[in-house]
C-alpha cells in the first residue's frame, strides 16, 4: 500500500471514509435529482461534508442509469487530498474523461483517443508527443495569428453592440476560436475545406451528443422528470451526429496533410491522427477554450472600471515598452497575469477530474487519512480543492493580485490543467499538454481587449458549458500611456 502525495505527509489519524451511497437505484437516482434540479452540484457536495463532517466522503456521481451502473465514487474536497488525482503511479485514468461512463468509441471513428488513455499505455505518449509536435512547430505564430482571430471577433462585437445594443460574446468567441485552432494545426482556413464557416456549430453537435448524460437544459422544474430519463437512461446514438463528425474529420483529413504526415513518421496510424485531431481540435481545444474566455471575461467584468483601469495602464505600458506584443511583454504583465490564474482558481474550466486507484492506497485530507481499495473510482470536483479556505484567503472572493509577488508561491494550489501549474505537462503524465499555451492565450486575449477599451459592460447566466454573456458596451480607448 502507499500513500498520498500530500505535500506535507503528517500522522493523522485512519478513518474509515464516510457517506453513503443509498439503496440500489433509488439512490443513485435520488442523488442526481438534488445534483441537477434541487440542489444543483456546488450545494450537493457542501451539505454532504458538513453532514458528513469530512472533506473525503462517499458519493454517488450521474449519470448513472445503463448508462453508468456504477455510479459509487470517494470524492475528494479538499486542496490537500485531490493531488492523489496526479500521481500517475498510484492512479489510472483509463476510458475515465468522462467520469463513471466512457462514450462510444463510434463518437470517435472507433479509437480511444489520447484523453481516453492510461499513462500504462504505450499508445498514449506516442499520440501526446503529437499534439507537442504541434504545439512546438506553432511556438512562433500562436502569437500573431491569435490576434488576427481576435481583431475579427472585436470587429464582429462592435458591429453587434452599435446594430443591437447588445452582442452575443459566446458565439463571436466561439468562431474566434475554432478558426484559429483550425489554422493553429493545419496552417489552413476552415472555409477552405467543407466544414466551411460551420466548424463551431458541428462541434457543439457533436459535443452535446456524447456529454448529455451529464447535462441540464435548465427548463420548468416539471419537466425535471422527462429530462433526466431522457438523457440518463440510454446513452444518445452516435449515428445521430455522425455526419457532423464526418465533415469535421475530411476538413482535417484535407487540409491537415503535413501534421499527418508527420504522425505516420511518428508510427501513427494516418486514420487514427486524423481522429485524434479532431477530439483534440474539438473536444479538448475548442471545448476547453469557449468555456475559458467566456468564465474569464464574465470575473474580469465583475472587477468592474477600477480592475479595468489597472489592466489597461500595466497593458499599454508594458506594450509600449517593450515595441508590442511579444513573449517577453506578456510575461512582464504581472496583473495581467495574476488575473488569469485568478480566473483559472475561481472557476476551473473542467471542475471534474476522475481516476481509479491503481492499488490499495491512502489520501489525506487536512484531518484525517483514510484507505482507498484498488479498483475504487476517485473523483474531484476541483472548484472545493482550489478554493479551499485552508489553502486560500477569501477563496471565494475574486483576488486580483492574488498570484502577484511572493502570491506566486501559492500556484502550486491551482489545478486547472489537471496537475499543479508549477508542474510541467510532459508525454508521460495526463496533464493538459495545453497548458502554457492556454495561459497565454488568455493574457492575450487580455492584452489586445484593453488595447482597444477603456472599460465594457455586461450581462451573463450560468449555462452548461460556462457562462453564457452578453456585451452591453463597449468603451473604446480614451488615451494610451
Ligand atoms: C481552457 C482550455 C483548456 C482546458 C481548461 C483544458 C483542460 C484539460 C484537462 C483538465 C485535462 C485532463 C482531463 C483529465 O484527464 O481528467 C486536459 C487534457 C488534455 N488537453 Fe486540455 N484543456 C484546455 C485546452 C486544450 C488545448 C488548447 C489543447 C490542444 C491544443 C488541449 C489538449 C489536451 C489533450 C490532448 C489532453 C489529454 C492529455 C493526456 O491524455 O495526457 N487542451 N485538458
Amino acid at each position: 500500500m502507499s500513500s498520498s502525495s500530500s505535500t506535507s505527509w503528517q500522522n493523522l489519524p485512519l478513518k474509515p471514509i464516510p457517506g453513503s451511497y443509498g439503496l440500489p437505484i433509488i439512490g443513485p437516482m435520488h442523488d442526481r435529482h438534488d445534483y441537477f434540479y434541487n440542489q444543483g452540484r456546488d450545494k450537493y457536495f457542501a451539505s454532504r461534508v458538513e453532514k458528513y463532517n469530512s472533506t473525503v466522503i462517499r458519493v454517488n456521481m450521474p449519470p448513472g442509469g445503463f448508462i453508468a451502473p456504477d455510479t459509487k465514487v470517494i470524492a475528494l474536497l479538499d486542496g490537500v487530498s485531490f493531488p492523489i488525482l496526479f500521481d500517475n503511479a498510484k492512479v489510472e485514468k483509463r476510458d475515465v474523461l468522462d467520469g463513471t461512463f466512457m462514450p462510444s468509441t463510434n463518437f470517435f471513428g472507433g479509437y480511444r483517443t489520447c484523453a481516453f488513455q492510461d499513462t500504462a499505455e504505450s499508445s498514449h505518449s506516442l499520440l501526446k508527443r503529437l499534439i507537442f509536435f504541434i504545439l512546438s512547430s506553432k511556438h512562433n505564430t500562436f502569437i500573431p495569428l491569435f490576434i488576427t482571430n481576435l481583431s475579427e471577433h472585436f470587429t464582429d462585437l462592435e458591429k453587434d453592440v452599435s446594430k443591437h445594443g447588445k452582442a452575443n460574446f459566446n458565439s463571436s468567441i466561439g468562431t474566434a476560436t475554432f478558426n484559429f485552432l483550425f489554422k493553429f494545426i493545419t496552417d489552413k482556413n476552415p472555409t477552405e475545406t467543407k466544414i466551411g464557416d460551420s466548424g463551431p456549430t458541428l462541434v457543439q453537435v457533436w459535443l452535446a451528443a456524447q456529454l448529455a448524460p451529464l447535462a441540464t437544459a435548465g427548463l420548468p422544474k416539471i419537466f425535471n422528470y422527462i429530462e433526466d430519463a431522457l438523457i440518463r437512461t440510454i446513452p444518445i446514438p452516435s449515428w445521430t451526429v455522425k455526419s457532423s463528425y464526418d465533415k469535421l474529420y475530411e476538413g482535417l483529413w484535407e487540409a491537415g496533410t503535413s501534421v499527418l504526415n508527420e504522425a505516420e513518421k511518428m508510427g501513427i496510424k494516418r486514420d487514427e491522427a486524423c481522429h485524434n485531431l479532431v477530439f483534440t481540435l474539438g473536444f479538448n481545444a475548442f471545448g476547453g477554450l469557449t468555456n475559458q474566455f467566456p468564465i474569464l471575461l464574465k470575473w474580469v467584468g465583475l472587477g468592474g472600471e477600477s480592475l479595468h483601469k489597472k489592466l489597461s495602464d500595466e497593458i499599454r505600458t508594458v506594450v509600449k515598452e517593450e515595441n508590442g506584443v511579444s513573449f517577453s511583454a506578456l510575461d512582464k504583465l504581472t496583473l495581467t497575469k495574476s488575473v488569469v490564474y485568478e480566473t483559472l482558481r475561481i472557476e476551473p474550466a473542467v471542475p471534474y477530474q476522475y481516476a481509479k486507484a491503481r492499488e490499495d492506497l491512502v489520501v489525506q485530507s487536512h484531518d484525517a487519512s483514510f484507505e482507498i481499495k484498488k479498483g475504487e473510482m476517485i473523483f474531484g470536483y476541483q472548484p472545493f480543492a482550489t478554493k479551499d479556505a485552508k489553502i486560500f484567503e477569501n477563496p471565494e472572493d475574486f483576488v486580483a493580485d492574488r498570484f502577484v509577488g511572493d502570491g506566486e508561491k501559492m500556484l502550486k494550489h491551482v489545478f486547472w490543467s489537471n496537475g499543479r501549474e508549477t508542474d510541467e505537462a510532459t508525454p508521460d503524465n495526463k496533464m493538459c499538454p495545453a497548458k502554457d499555451l492556454v495561459v497565454l492565450l488568455c493574457r492575450l486575449y487580455l492584452v489586445e481587449f484593453f488595447l482597444r477599451y477603456d472599460t465594457f459592460t455586461f450581462e451573463f447566466k450560468p449555462s452548461v458549458l460556462g457562462p453564457s454573456i452578453t456585451i452591453k458596451s463597449l468603451v473604446k480607448v480614451s488615451s494610451t500611456v
